[in-house]
Order: structure tokens, then sequence, then C-alpha cells
């Protein structure tokens, strides 16, 4: 506050309280009129008004509260510019706050530094911590049970792009991933995309026509090999997805393979050591191997 302002503050209050005070002692005063007497104003022919003393409690009311004015405005910042005899702002307020936090969580991934992300993902309170900042900072893009939508993976299933190993989801989160699939429609043409779309298709176990299929293997092996793998399981160092499983990024309809191979897929996971620190990936990394390990005893429980 520049002191013409503060000048104008302080002028504003003392002219506020100063008159509450004269406002005061004008009323306070003996009233000349004794009570039952009217102001003499009288409207809608019989509408009189009593001309009575303010009552007393009122009045002690609006004493204590000029009172409590002079007082607040010596302990705190009010009067112009002046900073009160307390020192209190709030802004040093929220200072100590966040200084409160801020250690709080220090400690708490202090004692989590020791710790891998597999001990971690057995730890009930790094589970918790973690719940939090998957919720505030993944769930946009993977949903609040992390089960994904077209394009955003899904992270409780078997099935994982770049590796659900511990370290491999750690560095997946820390550094994010760029997947790259060019478009395929100028190298298989016309012809050859839903010859290639009804192989990907027979090595799924979907619908597809066989002898399309049988005409598509030998252009997966020229092209796709390379990245899906021999047998289309995929490539962990390059995001490349595994073809056979049940899980599909984009889709397993005829259409969406279609358009996977003719549009090419970019999927891109942001890297979160920027965003919100490396104690805190390390920890939602091990809430999210917690969900795998919670798929995998469901899926063995499954099986028996
Ligand atoms: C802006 C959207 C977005 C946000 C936010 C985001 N992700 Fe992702 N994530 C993606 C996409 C898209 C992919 C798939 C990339 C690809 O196509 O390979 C992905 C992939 C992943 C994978 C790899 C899955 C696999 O199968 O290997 C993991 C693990 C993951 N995300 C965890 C997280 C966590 C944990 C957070 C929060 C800290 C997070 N993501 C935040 C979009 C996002
Ligand atoms: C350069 C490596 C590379 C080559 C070659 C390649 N792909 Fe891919 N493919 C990928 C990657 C990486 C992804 C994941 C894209 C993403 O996550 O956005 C992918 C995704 C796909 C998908 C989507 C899978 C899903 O879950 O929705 C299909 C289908 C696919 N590829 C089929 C093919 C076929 C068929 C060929 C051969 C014509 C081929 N790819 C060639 C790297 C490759």
């Amino acid at each position: 506050m520049n002191s013409a302002w503060s000048i104008y503050v302080i002028v504003l209050t003392l002219v506020t309280v100063g008159g509450s005070v004269w406002l005061l002692a004008m009323t306070a005063r003996k009233p000349e009129k004794k009570e039952g007497e009217t102001t003499g104003h009288v409207w809608d022919g019989d509408l009189a008004e009593y001309n009575n003393p303010l009552p007393r409690w009122w009045l002690w009311l609006f004493v204590g509260s000029v009172v409590f004015a002079a007082i607040y405005l010596v302990l705190y910042p009010g009067f112009g510019s002046a900073s009160g005899t307390l020192g209190w702002s709030s802004e040093a307020q929220l200072r100590a706050e966040q200084q409160k936090y801020d250690e709080i969580a220090r400690q708490t991934y202090a004692r989590f530094a020791a710790m891998d992300v597999a001990e971690l993902s057995r730890n009930s309170e790094a589970l918790g911590l973690g719940r939090n900042i998957f919720a505030n900072n993944c769930a946009t893009c993977h949903g609040t049970d992390a089960r994904g939508a077209i394009g955003f993976p899904n992270l409780t299933d078997a099935s994982w792009q770049w590796g659900g190993e511990p370290d491999q989801i750690l560095t997946t989160i820390l550094q994010g991933r760029t997947a790259a699939m060019p478009s395929w429609s100028g190298v298989l043409g016309p012809e050859g995309t839903p010859q290639v779309v009804a192989y990907v298709r027979s090595i799924a176990g979907l619908g597809h026509n066989p002898a399309a299929a049988a005409a598509g293997k030998a252009r997966y092996e020229q092209i796709c090999l390379a990245c899906h793998g021999p047998e289309g399981k995929g490539m962990v160092a390059l995001g490349a997805p595994d073809l056979t499983d049940s899980d599909w990024l984009y889709g397993s309809s005829e259409a969406a393979i279609t358009e996977s191979l003719t549009k090419g897929r970019n999927g891109q996971m942001p890297a979160h050591a920027p965003l919100i620190g490396e104690d805190a990936v390390k920890v939602v990394a091990a809430y999210v191997y917690s969900l795998r390990q919670d798929n995998e005893v469901a899926q063995s429980e499954g099986q028996h």
C-alpha cells in the first residue's frame, strides 16, 4: 500500500469510528421527552411513533464494537499500512502452514527413501498416499479406477506395453513414453490393408477371412514383425503392443485396426518427474504396481 492509500484508509477509518462515537454520544444523552411520548409524526391517520431512548443493551453493544475496533486496530493490520503490534499477516500465516505441510511431506518421503517400488507396494501408508497422487494427477487420463479408455491404457490388467515390472513402471512415469507407429497406408495400399487386418485378427483369435489372413501373413512378416515380433507378442523396448491378447488400446474391430494401420498411432505418456517430483513418482509407481499384483492374485484365484 503506498502512503496516499494508507492516509486515505486511515482517514476513512477515523471518520467511521469517530462518527460512531458521535452518534453514540448523541443518542446516549438524556432525552428531554418522557417515556411514552411520540415524535409527533403520524402516518395513515393513526400510526404514531414513540420517542423512547435506545435500550441499554443496544447502547452497550455499540460501545463494545467501538472498543473492539480500537483494540483490533492496535493489534492487527488494518489502520492504513500499520502492521499491528502482533506482527500478524495472512501471508506469513500461509507461509507457516505451507512450511508445516512441506515438512510433513519431506518426513514422509524420507521414510520411503530407503524402500524400492516393490517394497512400497506392500506398505499401506505409501499406497494411501499413492492413491491420492493418482487421483490428482493420473485419473484424468487413466480413469479413477485406472482402467483407462480408448487411447489410454488400462493399468490394472496383465498386459503392459512398456513393461509391468517395478523399474519399468517407474521409468514410464518418470520419463514418460512416446509410442511411434507410423501410417502404413502408403506401404500396404488399399489391397494390402484389409489382408493385414485379417491376419492381425487371426492371431488375436478373432473372426477373419482365412484367405485374406493368409495373404496378410507375408506382409506382416515383412513390415510389422520388426516391432510387434514374429508371433505378434509385441516389444516392450519400443512400446509395441501384444496383438494376440484381448487388451486393445485402440480397439480390435476391423474398423479400429484399419484406422491404427492407415493413420498410425502415437500415444504419449507425459514425463511426470518434472510435474510432481521424483519422490511422488516413486510412490505412485508403487500404487500402480500394487494394482497389477491385485490383478495377478485375482487371476490365479480364477484359475483354481
Ligand atoms: C495426459 C494424459 C496422461 C496422464 C496425465 C497420465 N498418463 Fe499414463 N499414459 C498416457 C498414455 C496416452 C499412455 C500410453 C502411451 C502409449 O501409447 O504407449 C500412458 C501410459 C502409461 C503407462 C504404461 C502402461 C503400459 O501398458 O506399459 C503407465 C504405467 C502410466 N501411463 C501411468 C501413469 C501414471 C501413474 C500417471 C500419473 C502420475 C499417468 N500415467 C498420467 C496418458 C497419460
Ligand atoms: C516401428 C515399430 C512398429 C511397426 C513396424 C509396426 N508397429 Fe504397430 N505399433 C507400434 C507401436 C509403438 C504401437 C503403439 C502405439 C500407441 O501406443 O499409440 C503400435 C500399435 C499397433 C496397433 C494398435 C494396437 C492396440 O492395442 O490398439 C496395431 C493394430 C498395430 N500396431 C498393428 C501393426 C501392424 C499390422 C503393423 C505392420 C503393418 C505394424 N503395427 C507395424 C509399433 C510398430
